[in-house]
């Protein structure tokens, strides 16, 4: 008999339940997400954790998440991500794949059926840096007052830099010659993140009549990153009366090669 009555308020208690639960309309997540965590590992796939917002400021279930995000010096698009929640409303970990060295601004705000809710606080986070994983751009050689040759780069792509590029290393093969065979370390640059500036560099007592190969990569403080293709300068004989003056080579560093010159 108690057991009865037990079950009839139990029996009236759900449908009070499911009336309330019908009748009150849903609305729009009045609160953010919370507890957020975003991990900065050494490579650069962000771990990012989070609750839900409040139950009493979720207003209905949460069906998914969009994560907004932005970088900062090295210019992103404005990204979202919608990530599904979990069935239960429990945490949620996603992973964002990020550029190197940069910072990022994260807000996350949850969906319901209404549509997306409050936003969180803007969260922060810098990226790691790693090697520079493309090389310069353009190298410019030019045989120079026919004893010194100039080259001229600009520093890889700005996406491509993943650090403060903080040198260049120029490697030179002399043939037939081996003269001036050598790993030179250009560390007299300036130093802005990302990088710009074109580096020029005058390599003085070039060989007579040799054939000089150049690449160049740029270092940052993770390591060194890929050479540019190599380019070719071929110095003159010597022959006083009759020497060009004015030889430049200029190549878009793959196989173009053009030859100006001047002779008395
Ligand atoms: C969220 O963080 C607060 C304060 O740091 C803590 O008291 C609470 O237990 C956390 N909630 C969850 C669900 O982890
Ligand atoms: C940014 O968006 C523009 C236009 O949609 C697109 O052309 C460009 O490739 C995007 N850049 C990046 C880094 O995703
Ligand atoms: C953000 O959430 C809304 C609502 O679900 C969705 O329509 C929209 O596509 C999401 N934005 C992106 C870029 O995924
Ligand atoms: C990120 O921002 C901080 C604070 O403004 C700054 O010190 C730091 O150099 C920035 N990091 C990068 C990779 O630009
Ligand atoms: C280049 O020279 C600078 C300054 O002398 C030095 O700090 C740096 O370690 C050198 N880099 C390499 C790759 O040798
Ligand atoms: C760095 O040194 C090289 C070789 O002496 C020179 O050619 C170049 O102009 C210098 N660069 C700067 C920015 O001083
Ligand atoms: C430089 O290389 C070119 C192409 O291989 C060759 O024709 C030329 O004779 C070489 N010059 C010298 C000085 O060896
Ligand atoms: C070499 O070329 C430059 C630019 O084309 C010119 O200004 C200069 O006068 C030339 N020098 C000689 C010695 O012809």
């Amino acid at each position: 008999m108690g057991n009865n009555v037990i079950l009839l308020q139990l029996l009236l208690c759900l449908i009070r339940l499911q009336i309330t639960t019908t009748i009150i309309p849903s609305s729009l997540a009045s609160g953010p997400p919370t507890n957020i965590t975003i991990l900065t590992l050494s490579d650069n796939t962000i771990p990012i954790d989070w609750f839900p917002p409040l139950a009493i400021e979720r207003n209905d279930i949460i069906l998914s998440y969009n994560i907004t995000y932005y970088g900062n010096p090295i210019d992103t698009n404005l990204t979202v991500e919608e990530v599904m929640a979990s069935p239960n409303q429990e945490n949620s970990i996603y992973y964002v794949i990020l550029e190197a060295y940069n910072n990022y601004t994260f807000v996350i705000s949850a969906v319901n059926s209404i549509g997306v809710g409050m936003e969180s606080e803007p969260m922060y986070i810098e990226t790691q840096p790693t090697a520079p994983d493309q090389p310069p751009q353009i190298l410019i050689v030019e045989f120079f007052e026919e004893t010194r040759i100039l080259l001229g780069w600009l520093p890889p792509l700005t996406e491509a830099q993943n650090g403060l590029i903080t040198s260049y290393i120029i490697q030179v093969v002399g043939n037939p010659f081996p003269s001036m065979n050598e790993f030179i370390n250009v560390s007299n640059i300036t130093t802005d993140y990302p990088a710009t500036d074109t580096v020029t560099y005058l390599l003085s007592g070039p060989e007579e009549f040799n054939n000089y190969t150049f690449s160049v990569a740029a270092v940052n403080s993770e390591g060194i990153g890929p050479y540019t293709n190599e380019l070719t300068q071929e110095t003159l004989p010597a022959a006083p009366d009759m020497s060009p003056r004015n030889v430049t080579a200029f190549s878009d560093t793959t196989t173009q090669l053009c030859y100006l010159y001047k002779s008395n």
